[in-house]
């Protein structure tokens, strides 16, 4: 079990620990956290599980494919933080990850 954070767009905080193994949106999905809608299923094709990654964190994140970067494109106010969760696995090292999510989402 990792701790992941999710800081919603009312900037309430959900601590969660999340099965090594799953990506964060499944962590958010399963756990009912507003805001992940996560269209998809995980399939890259909704930008509905959008996430901003907090700055300490981003760069160990593992880096973006392409197809990550054109759903990002559609997504609502990308920034220079944001991920898909759906793509993200979490993991040991992931431990302590905190994201935001867009407030169109929530
Ligand atoms: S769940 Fe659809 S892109 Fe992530």
């Amino acid at each position: 079990m990792t701790k992941i954070t999710y800081i919603t767009s009312d900037n309430k905080l959900h601590e969660i620990d999340v099965q090594n193994g799953l990506t964060v949106m499944e962590g958010a999905v399963q756990n009912d956290i507003p805001g992940i809608d996560a269209d998809c299923g995980g399939g890259m094709a909704c930008a509905t599980c959008h996430v901003y990654v907090q700055d300490k964190w981003f760069n160990e994140l593992p880096k973006k494919e392409d197809g990550e970067e054109d759903m990002l494109d559609m997504a609502f106010e990308p920034k220079q933080n944001s991920r898909l969760s759906c793509q993200l696995v979490v993991s040991d090292e992931l431990d302590g990850l905190t994201v935001n999510i867009p407030s169109k989402q929530g």
